[in-house]
Protein backbone atom coordinates (compact mmCIF):
# COMPACT_ATOMS: atom_id res chain seq x y z
CA UNK A 1 0.00 0.00 0.00
CA UNK A 2 1.32 4.02 -0.49
CA UNK A 3 2.32 5.37 2.27
CA UNK A 4 -0.34 7.62 3.32
CA UNK A 5 1.29 11.20 2.75
CA UNK A 6 -1.67 12.58 4.08
CA UNK A 7 -0.56 12.35 7.41
CA UNK A 8 3.52 11.72 7.42
CA UNK A 9 3.35 15.29 5.57
CA UNK A 10 1.63 16.32 8.92
CA UNK A 11 3.99 14.70 10.63
CA UNK A 12 6.64 16.39 9.01
CA UNK A 13 5.24 19.90 9.42
CA UNK A 14 4.86 19.31 12.88
CA UNK A 15 8.33 18.22 13.29
CA UNK A 16 9.27 21.48 11.82
CA UNK A 17 7.28 23.00 14.01
CA UNK A 18 8.99 21.86 17.08
CA UNK A 19 11.96 22.40 15.56
CA UNK A 20 12.29 26.44 14.89
CA UNK A 21 10.37 27.29 17.59
CA UNK A 22 10.60 28.23 21.23
CA UNK A 23 8.71 25.75 22.95
CA UNK A 24 7.87 27.12 26.52
CA UNK A 25 4.66 24.92 27.94
CA UNK A 26 5.77 23.84 30.89
CA UNK A 27 4.30 20.46 30.90
CA UNK A 28 6.16 19.62 27.21
CA UNK A 29 9.53 17.97 26.35
CA UNK A 30 11.79 16.57 23.72
CA UNK A 31 12.28 12.66 24.02
CA UNK A 32 15.56 10.74 23.39
CA UNK A 33 16.05 9.10 20.25
CA UNK A 34 16.01 5.96 22.30
CA UNK A 35 12.85 6.40 23.88
CA UNK A 36 11.09 7.48 20.40
CA UNK A 37 12.75 3.88 19.66
CA UNK A 38 10.81 2.15 21.90
CA UNK A 39 7.94 4.01 21.52
CA UNK A 40 7.65 2.96 17.99
CA UNK A 41 8.50 -0.24 18.26
CA UNK A 42 6.44 -4.03 17.99
CA UNK A 43 5.30 -3.95 21.22
CA UNK A 44 2.88 -1.62 20.34
CA UNK A 45 1.13 -5.44 18.95
CA UNK A 46 0.93 -7.23 21.97
CA UNK A 47 -1.33 -7.65 24.33
CA UNK A 48 -0.58 -8.06 27.79
CA UNK A 49 -3.85 -7.52 30.12
CA UNK A 50 -2.38 -8.49 33.74
CA UNK A 51 0.85 -8.23 35.50
CA UNK A 52 4.12 -9.50 35.01
CA UNK A 53 4.09 -13.57 35.12
CA UNK A 54 0.30 -13.15 35.96
CA UNK A 55 -1.33 -12.39 32.08
CA UNK A 56 -4.21 -13.40 30.30
CA UNK A 57 -2.81 -13.67 27.34
CA UNK A 58 -0.13 -16.05 26.07
CA UNK A 59 3.56 -14.75 24.04
CA UNK A 60 4.27 -12.52 27.36
CA UNK A 61 7.98 -13.56 28.83
CA UNK A 62 9.33 -10.84 26.51
CA UNK A 63 7.37 -8.22 27.66
CA UNK A 64 7.17 -9.15 31.23
CA UNK A 65 10.82 -8.66 31.19
CA UNK A 66 10.22 -5.46 30.05
CA UNK A 67 7.72 -4.29 32.47
CA UNK A 68 9.70 -5.63 35.90
CA UNK A 69 12.92 -3.66 34.67
CA UNK A 70 10.36 -0.60 34.24
CA UNK A 71 9.04 -1.23 37.24
CA UNK A 72 12.47 -1.92 39.18
CA UNK A 73 14.07 1.59 37.23
CA UNK A 74 11.08 3.68 38.86
CA UNK A 75 11.85 2.11 42.34
CA UNK A 76 15.62 3.03 42.35
CA UNK A 77 14.76 6.33 40.88
CA UNK A 78 12.06 7.44 43.43
CA UNK A 79 13.37 5.54 46.13
CA UNK A 80 9.94 3.52 46.95
CA UNK A 81 8.78 0.60 47.66
CA UNK A 82 6.11 0.02 44.55
CA UNK A 83 5.20 1.47 41.45
CA UNK A 84 2.75 0.67 38.72
CA UNK A 85 3.86 1.60 35.51
CA UNK A 86 0.74 0.42 33.43
CA UNK A 87 -1.21 4.01 33.17
CA UNK A 88 -1.83 5.01 29.91
CA UNK A 89 -1.61 9.01 31.00
CA UNK A 90 -1.86 11.10 34.38
CA UNK A 91 -5.51 11.44 34.51
CA UNK A 92 -5.53 7.21 33.96
CA UNK A 93 -3.68 7.13 36.86
CA UNK A 94 -5.60 9.16 39.32
CA UNK A 95 -8.43 7.91 38.13
CA UNK A 96 -7.35 4.43 39.12
CA UNK A 97 -6.55 5.46 42.69
CA UNK A 98 -9.83 6.96 43.45
CA UNK A 99 -11.65 3.93 41.77
CA UNK A 100 -9.29 1.99 43.93
CA UNK A 101 -9.59 3.95 47.29
CA UNK A 102 -12.57 6.02 47.35
CA UNK A 103 -16.50 5.27 47.45
CA UNK A 104 -18.49 6.68 45.12
CA UNK A 105 -19.54 9.93 47.22
CA UNK A 106 -16.56 10.25 48.90
CA UNK A 107 -15.31 13.88 49.13
CA UNK A 108 -11.70 14.84 48.00
CA UNK A 109 -9.95 17.92 48.65
CA UNK A 110 -7.73 18.79 46.25
CA UNK A 111 -5.92 22.20 44.92
CA UNK A 112 -8.59 24.55 42.81
CA UNK A 113 -8.19 24.36 39.10
CA UNK A 114 -8.36 27.78 38.88
CA UNK A 115 -5.33 28.85 41.44
CA UNK A 116 -3.04 25.95 40.11
CA UNK A 117 -4.62 22.76 40.62
CA UNK A 118 -5.72 19.56 37.59
CA UNK A 119 -9.11 18.76 36.29
CA UNK A 120 -8.49 15.60 38.49
CA UNK A 121 -8.19 16.45 41.42
CA UNK A 122 -12.06 17.06 41.75
CA UNK A 123 -13.14 19.87 39.41
CA UNK A 124 -17.26 19.60 38.41
CA UNK A 125 -16.88 18.82 34.50
CA UNK A 126 -14.41 15.78 35.19
CA UNK A 127 -14.81 11.97 36.56
CA UNK A 128 -13.31 13.18 40.27
CA UNK A 129 -16.03 15.93 40.50
CA UNK A 130 -19.04 13.90 38.86
CA UNK A 131 -17.84 10.49 41.13
CA UNK A 132 -17.21 12.19 44.68
CA UNK A 133 -17.94 15.29 46.44
CA UNK A 134 -15.06 17.92 46.33
CA UNK A 135 -13.86 20.58 48.20
CA UNK A 136 -11.14 22.89 47.42
CA UNK A 137 -7.97 24.70 48.93
CA UNK A 138 -6.57 27.89 46.74
CA UNK A 139 -3.60 30.33 46.98
CA UNK A 140 -4.11 33.75 48.96
CA UNK A 141 -4.72 36.79 47.12
CA UNK A 142 -1.51 38.65 48.23
CA UNK A 143 0.92 36.51 48.11
CA UNK A 144 -0.19 33.82 45.46
CA UNK A 145 0.87 31.33 47.85
CA UNK A 146 -1.17 28.04 49.92
CA UNK A 147 -1.41 28.36 53.15
CA UNK A 148 -1.16 25.30 55.45
CA UNK A 149 -2.66 26.85 58.34
CA UNK A 150 -6.20 26.76 55.99
CA UNK A 151 -5.93 24.25 54.37
CA UNK A 152 -6.06 22.55 57.57
CA UNK A 153 -9.04 24.47 58.89
CA UNK A 154 -10.71 23.50 55.30
CA UNK A 155 -10.24 19.76 55.89
CA UNK A 156 -11.15 20.00 59.28
CA UNK A 157 -14.50 21.39 58.77
CA UNK A 158 -14.78 19.15 55.14
CA UNK A 159 -13.82 16.07 56.17
CA UNK A 160 -12.53 14.61 53.54
CA UNK A 161 -11.93 10.61 52.51
CA UNK A 162 -8.75 11.79 50.20
CA UNK A 163 -6.75 14.75 49.99
CA UNK A 164 -4.32 15.55 46.99
CA UNK A 165 -1.52 18.36 46.92
CA UNK A 166 0.23 18.67 43.42
CA UNK A 167 -0.37 21.06 40.72
CA UNK A 168 -0.51 22.31 37.10
CA UNK A 169 0.27 25.76 37.65
CA UNK A 170 2.31 26.23 41.25
CA UNK A 171 5.58 27.53 40.92
CA UNK A 172 6.57 26.23 44.58
CA UNK A 173 7.33 23.35 46.35
CA UNK A 174 4.99 21.61 48.45
CA UNK A 175 5.07 20.85 52.49
CA UNK A 176 4.98 17.39 52.19
CA UNK A 177 4.91 16.83 56.08
CA UNK A 178 2.28 19.56 56.92
CA UNK A 179 -0.11 17.47 54.66
CA UNK A 180 0.97 14.44 56.38
CA UNK A 181 -0.17 16.16 59.84
CA UNK A 182 -3.56 17.63 58.24
CA UNK A 183 -4.58 13.97 56.80
CA UNK A 184 -3.81 12.45 59.49
CA UNK A 185 -5.87 14.59 61.95
CA UNK A 186 -9.42 14.16 59.47
CA UNK A 187 -8.33 10.33 58.79
CA UNK A 188 -7.60 10.85 55.06
CA UNK A 189 -5.93 9.50 52.27
CA UNK A 190 -2.74 11.40 51.19
CA UNK A 191 -2.43 11.00 47.54
CA UNK A 192 1.13 13.69 45.95
CA UNK A 193 0.29 13.95 42.09
CA UNK A 194 3.69 15.14 41.45
CA UNK A 195 3.02 15.02 37.46
CA UNK A 196 4.85 18.38 36.93
CA UNK A 197 7.78 18.62 39.28
CA UNK A 198 8.38 14.36 39.19
CA UNK A 199 12.07 15.34 37.14
CA UNK A 200 12.82 17.25 39.75
CA UNK A 201 11.80 15.28 42.69
CA UNK A 202 13.89 12.32 40.82
CA UNK A 203 17.05 14.19 40.89
CA UNK A 204 16.93 15.21 44.62
CA UNK A 205 16.16 19.22 43.87
CA UNK A 206 13.04 19.20 45.16
CA UNK A 207 10.64 17.97 48.40
CA UNK A 208 9.93 14.44 48.44
CA UNK A 209 6.89 12.95 49.03
CA UNK A 210 7.82 9.23 49.57
CA UNK A 211 7.91 9.41 53.43
CA UNK A 212 4.71 11.22 53.57
CA UNK A 213 2.21 10.54 51.38
CA UNK A 214 0.51 7.47 51.50
CA UNK A 215 0.34 7.31 47.17
CA UNK A 216 1.78 9.58 44.39
CA UNK A 217 0.87 9.51 40.64
CA UNK A 218 3.06 11.02 37.96
CA UNK A 219 3.13 11.54 34.39
CA UNK A 220 6.18 10.50 32.29
CA UNK A 221 6.73 12.97 29.90
CA UNK A 222 6.69 16.17 31.57
CA UNK A 223 10.11 16.93 34.00
CA UNK A 224 10.72 13.36 33.91
CA UNK A 225 11.23 13.37 30.08
CA UNK A 226 9.81 10.01 29.08
CA UNK A 227 6.96 9.13 26.94
CA UNK A 228 3.42 10.23 27.34
CA UNK A 229 2.27 8.30 30.50
CA UNK A 230 1.08 7.92 33.63
CA UNK A 231 2.47 5.94 37.13
CA UNK A 232 1.95 4.76 40.25
CA UNK A 233 4.10 4.26 43.50
CA UNK A 234 4.03 4.08 47.25
CA UNK A 235 7.22 4.89 49.63
CA UNK A 236 5.91 1.48 51.43
CA UNK A 237 2.89 -0.76 50.91
CA UNK A 238 0.63 -0.84 53.55
CA UNK A 239 -2.57 -2.64 54.80
CA UNK A 240 -5.41 -0.63 53.90
CA UNK A 241 -7.03 0.87 56.58
CA UNK A 242 -9.85 2.50 54.48
CA UNK A 243 -11.43 0.09 52.36
CA UNK A 244 -12.50 -3.14 51.61
CA UNK A 245 -11.65 -6.64 52.65
CA UNK A 246 -11.02 -9.52 50.97
CA UNK A 247 -13.87 -12.58 50.99
CA UNK A 248 -11.91 -14.64 53.33
CA UNK A 249 -11.97 -11.13 55.64
CA UNK A 250 -8.15 -10.21 55.19
CA UNK A 251 -7.14 -6.94 54.70
CA UNK A 252 -5.90 -6.24 51.79
CA UNK A 253 -2.50 -4.92 51.02
CA UNK A 254 -2.60 -1.25 49.25
CA UNK A 255 -0.69 -2.78 46.47
CA UNK A 256 -3.25 -5.22 45.44
CA UNK A 257 -6.26 -2.60 45.66
CA UNK A 258 -4.06 -0.03 43.53
CA UNK A 259 -3.15 -2.88 41.19
CA UNK A 260 -6.39 -4.09 40.26
CA UNK A 261 -7.48 -0.29 40.27
CA UNK A 262 -5.45 -0.34 36.92
CA UNK A 263 -6.33 -3.27 36.24
CA UNK A 264 -9.22 -4.37 35.76
CA UNK A 265 -10.40 -1.51 37.52
CA UNK A 266 -9.92 1.12 34.38
CA UNK A 267 -8.02 -0.27 31.89
CA UNK A 268 -7.42 -3.06 29.66
CA UNK A 269 -4.53 -4.02 28.20
CA UNK A 270 -0.74 -2.12 28.84
CA UNK A 271 0.64 -0.02 26.54
CA UNK A 272 4.20 -2.27 26.54
CA UNK A 273 5.82 0.35 23.77
CA UNK A 274 5.14 2.96 26.06
CA UNK A 275 6.16 1.02 29.03
CA UNK A 276 9.73 -0.26 27.80
CA UNK A 277 10.18 3.66 26.47
CA UNK A 278 9.18 4.47 30.59
CA UNK A 279 11.72 2.06 31.31
CA UNK A 280 14.59 3.64 28.40
CA UNK A 281 13.40 7.00 30.38
CA UNK A 282 14.04 6.03 33.67
CA UNK A 283 17.42 4.46 32.82
CA UNK A 284 18.38 8.23 31.63
CA UNK A 285 17.00 9.58 34.32
CA UNK A 286 18.98 7.47 36.81
CA UNK A 287 22.48 9.04 34.95
CA UNK A 288 24.14 11.63 36.82
CA UNK A 289 23.58 14.18 33.92
CA UNK A 290 19.78 14.03 34.36
CA UNK A 291 20.56 15.65 37.52
CA UNK A 292 23.00 18.41 35.69
CA UNK A 293 19.54 19.12 33.50
CA UNK A 294 17.30 19.39 35.96
CA UNK A 295 19.29 21.66 37.86
CA UNK A 296 19.39 23.67 35.02
CA UNK A 297 16.07 23.58 34.28
CA UNK A 298 15.23 25.68 37.30
CA UNK A 299 18.25 27.49 37.26
CA UNK A 300 16.44 28.79 33.69
CA UNK A 301 13.02 28.98 35.05
CA UNK A 302 14.67 31.06 37.98
CA UNK A 303 16.27 33.52 35.32
CA UNK A 304 13.71 33.63 33.12
CA UNK A 305 11.55 35.09 36.11
CA UNK A 306 13.83 37.55 37.14
CA UNK A 307 14.08 38.98 33.44
CA UNK A 308 10.24 38.85 33.03
CA UNK A 309 9.56 40.72 36.67
CA UNK A 310 12.70 43.02 35.93
CA UNK A 311 10.58 44.07 32.71
CA UNK A 312 7.24 44.52 35.15
CA UNK A 313 5.58 41.65 34.59
CA UNK A 314 3.38 40.29 37.74
CA UNK A 315 4.65 36.44 38.56
CA UNK A 316 2.14 34.63 40.58
CA UNK A 317 3.80 33.77 44.07
CA UNK A 318 6.39 36.17 43.37
CA UNK A 319 9.25 33.73 41.20
CA UNK A 320 9.60 30.11 41.03
CA UNK A 321 11.35 27.64 43.01
CA UNK A 322 10.50 24.66 40.33
CA UNK A 323 10.17 25.14 36.72
CA UNK A 324 7.28 26.69 35.89
CA UNK A 325 5.87 30.63 36.35
CA UNK A 326 2.40 31.58 35.78
CA UNK A 327 2.19 35.07 34.72
CA UNK A 328 -0.46 37.45 35.68
CA UNK A 329 -0.87 39.89 32.50
CA UNK A 330 -3.36 41.88 33.40
CA UNK A 331 -1.31 44.78 33.76
CA UNK A 332 -0.01 44.26 30.38
CA UNK A 333 -3.89 45.04 28.83
CA UNK A 334 -3.43 41.70 26.73
CA UNK A 335 -5.44 38.37 27.63
CA UNK A 336 -3.83 35.04 27.90
CA UNK A 337 -5.66 34.24 24.98
CA UNK A 338 -4.48 37.29 22.85
CA UNK A 339 -1.29 36.38 24.34
CA UNK A 340 -0.62 32.84 23.25
CA UNK A 341 -1.93 33.81 19.52
CA UNK A 342 0.45 36.39 19.15
CA UNK A 343 3.43 34.78 21.09
CA UNK A 344 2.22 31.86 18.44
CA UNK A 345 2.24 33.89 15.27
CA UNK A 346 6.32 34.64 16.38
CA UNK A 347 6.76 30.83 16.76
CA UNK A 348 6.84 30.65 20.54
CA UNK A 349 4.05 28.29 22.31
CA UNK A 350 3.47 29.02 25.38
CA UNK A 351 -0.10 28.67 26.93
CA UNK A 352 -3.21 30.59 28.24
CA UNK A 353 -3.43 30.13 31.92
CA UNK A 354 -5.98 31.19 34.52
CA UNK A 355 -4.95 33.36 37.37
CA UNK A 356 -5.85 33.54 40.64
CA UNK A 357 -8.85 35.03 41.57
CA UNK A 358 -9.63 35.55 37.55
CA UNK A 359 -12.60 37.39 36.34
CA UNK A 360 -12.52 36.26 32.68
CA UNK A 361 -13.46 32.89 31.31
CA UNK A 362 -10.98 29.85 31.02
CA UNK A 363 -10.99 30.47 27.17
CA UNK A 364 -9.93 33.98 27.53
CA UNK A 365 -7.82 33.94 31.01
CA UNK A 366 -5.44 36.99 32.13
CA UNK A 367 -2.40 34.74 32.27
CA UNK A 368 0.09 32.27 30.95
CA UNK A 369 1.98 29.42 31.97
CA UNK A 370 5.51 28.92 30.98
CA UNK A 371 7.93 26.28 31.99
CA UNK A 372 11.83 25.30 30.64
CA UNK A 373 11.93 22.03 30.51
CA UNK A 374 11.71 21.37 26.73
CA UNK A 375 14.25 24.36 26.16
CA UNK A 376 16.48 23.20 28.57
CA UNK A 377 16.63 19.50 26.56
CA UNK A 378 17.76 21.54 23.48
CA UNK A 379 20.71 23.00 25.39
CA UNK A 380 19.17 26.65 26.51
CA UNK A 381 21.42 28.09 29.18
CA UNK A 382 20.69 31.32 31.40
CA UNK A 383 23.21 32.82 28.83
CA UNK A 384 19.85 32.62 26.03
CA UNK A 385 17.35 33.37 28.32
CA UNK A 386 17.33 37.01 28.77
CA UNK A 387 17.58 37.09 25.19
CA UNK A 388 14.24 35.55 24.76
CA UNK A 389 12.54 36.98 27.40
CA UNK A 390 12.92 40.28 25.60
CA UNK A 391 11.77 38.41 21.94
CA UNK A 392 8.58 37.89 24.41
CA UNK A 393 8.11 41.14 25.97
CA UNK A 394 8.20 42.09 22.20
CA UNK A 395 5.65 40.65 21.29
CA UNK A 396 3.85 41.19 24.41
CA UNK A 397 3.91 45.03 23.84
CA UNK A 398 3.61 44.86 20.67
CA UNK A 399 1.18 42.20 19.43
CA UNK A 400 -0.81 44.18 17.00
CA UNK A 401 1.80 44.72 14.91
CA UNK A 402 2.60 42.15 12.44
CA UNK A 403 5.73 44.05 11.50
CA UNK A 404 7.13 43.03 14.88
CA UNK A 405 5.88 39.95 15.24
CA UNK A 406 7.79 38.94 11.51
CA UNK A 407 11.02 40.32 13.17
CA UNK A 408 10.49 38.52 16.24
CA UNK A 409 10.11 35.10 14.28
CA UNK A 410 12.52 35.74 12.14
CA UNK A 411 14.99 36.14 15.44
CA UNK A 412 13.51 33.02 17.23
CA UNK A 413 13.82 30.79 14.17
CA UNK A 414 17.70 31.97 13.66
CA UNK A 415 18.03 30.92 17.48
CA UNK A 416 16.39 27.57 17.51
CA UNK A 417 18.40 26.59 14.82
CA UNK A 418 21.65 27.28 17.18
CA UNK A 419 19.93 24.30 19.39
CA UNK A 420 18.90 21.65 17.29
CA UNK A 421 16.49 18.63 18.97
CA UNK A 422 18.66 15.70 18.69
CA UNK A 423 16.14 12.93 19.57
CA UNK A 424 14.53 12.05 15.99
C1 LIG B 1 -0.90 17.71 38.10
C2 LIG B 1 -1.36 16.92 36.92
N1 LIG B 1 -1.99 15.75 37.12
C3 LIG B 1 -2.43 15.01 36.09
C4 LIG B 1 -2.23 15.41 34.79
C5 LIG B 1 -2.83 14.61 33.69
O1 LIG B 1 -1.95 14.04 32.84
P1 LIG B 1 -2.41 13.53 31.39
O2 LIG B 1 -2.54 14.72 30.54
O3 LIG B 1 -1.31 12.58 31.01
O4 LIG B 1 -3.72 12.81 31.58
C6 LIG B 1 -1.56 16.61 34.53
C7 LIG B 1 -1.35 17.06 33.13
O5 LIG B 1 -1.09 18.15 32.80
C8 LIG B 1 -1.12 17.40 35.62
O6 LIG B 1 -0.51 18.57 35.43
Amino acid sequence: MKKDQEIFNLIKKEDKRQRYGIELIASENFVSSDVMSAMGSCLTNKYAEGYPRKRYYGGCEVVDEIEEIAINRAKKLFGVEYVNVQPHSGSQANAAVMLACLNAGDKILGFNLSHGGHLTHGSPVNFSGKLYENAFYNVEENTGLVDYNKIEDIAIKEKPQMIICGASAYSQDWNYEYFRKIADKVGAILLADISHPSGLIAAKLLNDPAPYCDIITTTTHKTLRGPRGGMIMMGKDFENPWNSKSPKGNIKKMSTILNSGVFPGSQGGPLEHIIAAKAVAFREALNPKFKEYAKQIMKNAKIMSNCFMEKGYKIISGGTENHCMLIDLRNKGITGKEAEKSLGNADITVNKNMVPFDTTSPFITSGMRLGTPAITTRGITEKEIPKMVNLIDKVISNHENKDVIMDVKYHVNNLMKEFPIYSY
